[in-house]
């Protein structure tokens, strides 16, 4: 049977993709940008989700923007707590699941192996807080609930919210620069969206557990390590070299080493997410 699903932030980097694959599975999409809802206005929420009355919602939306979120913190918690708050109510008036985008950003980075959907979050700035702040709106209002934590993502649409990714941005500076300086005290899962959207095709697609799942492709490594691929993978010819530390400290507090181990899905076999070094070689060709 056709499944009618609404997908919110359909233009963005991740929201894109998810539409196309859940596409290609023969689904039936209810694609809606920002200007098709409002996630902090429940009125425009209850209208529209009424009207749909989809078999499921994803929510890619979000204020994201790390530096922005730290500087206007209300309105970071009106998108990412009380929007998430508002699809919750909704989705349980109309008896529908929501699938909620969340972050890596709820953890501080102190553990030194992968964080697994039980370890205690401690965000550390506002963009975490805010986001584990509708985490919580949605464990305690939505009757069924896939909350699903990425990682250092990048697609085929750039992000909305930054304009570029980050391996569209290393290739953008080979251009421009003879010599490319990249943080080396970071550690991360990038992560491909493509992946991520076939990873939630999946995951709804059979009788999984309703809960909290971290999405991110396999392994980890540093941001230049991270380069160094790119420019591999490219056959880019560029001098590349890590940043000392503190090289590029912002005002904003980031956790050092956010590697998610995606448990979850592993203790139910559905787990079919790449090492990142492949993801990346399937964005790249
Ligand atoms: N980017 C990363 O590295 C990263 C890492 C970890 C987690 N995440 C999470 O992944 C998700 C998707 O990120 P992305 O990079 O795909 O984002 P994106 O490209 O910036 O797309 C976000 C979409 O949400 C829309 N939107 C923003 N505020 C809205 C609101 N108040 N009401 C309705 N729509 C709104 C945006 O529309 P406009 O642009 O027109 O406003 C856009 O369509 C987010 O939940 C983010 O927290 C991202």
């Amino acid at each position: 049977m056709t499944r009618k699903i609404c997908v919110i932030g359909a233009n963005g980097q991740l929201g894109s993709d998810i539409c196309h694959s859940f596409e290609k599975n023969g689904d039936q999409i209810f694609g809606l940008d920002h200007v098709g809802i409002e996630i902090t206005d429940i009125n425009t929420v209850k209208k529209v989700l009424h009207e749909i009355n989809a078999d499921m919602v994803i929510n890619t939306a979000a204020m994201h923007h790390v530096g922005n979120c730290e500087v206007e913190p209300q309105k970071a918690f009106l998108v990412n707590g009380i929007g998430s708050r508002n699809l919750a109510l909704i989705c349980r008036e109309i008896q529908s699941p929501l699938v909620h985008i969340s972050t890596d950003y709820v953890f501080d980075g102190k553990k030194e192996t992968p964080y697994i959907e039980t370890d205690r979050p401690v965000p550390l700035n506002v963009y975490g807080n805010t986001k584990l702040s509708g985490e919580y709106f949605i464990e305690s209002i939505a009757e069924k609930y896939f909350i699903l934590r990425v990682s250092g993502i990048y697609g085929k649409n750039p992000c909305r919210a930054k304009g570029s990714n980050f391996v569209q941005t290393m290739l953008r500076l080979a251009k421009e620069k003879s010599e490319i300086r990249v943080v080396d005290d970071e550690i991360l899962t990038p992560t491909f969206t493509g992946d991520i959207a076939d990873q939630i095709v999946k995951l709804l697609s059979g009788v999984s557990e309703y809960g909290l799942y971290h999405v991110t492709a396999e392994g980890e490594c540093s941001w230049y390590e991270f380069a160094a691929e790119i420019f591999s993978i490219t056959g880019t010819d560029v001098v590349l070299n890590p940043a000392e530390p503190g090289e590029f400290a912002g005002n904003v507090m980031r956790p050092k080493r956010c590697v998610l181990e995606n448990k979850h899905l592993k203790d139910q076999n559905l787990n079919i997410m790449f090492h990142w070094k492949e993801g990346l070689r399937r964005y790249l060709t």
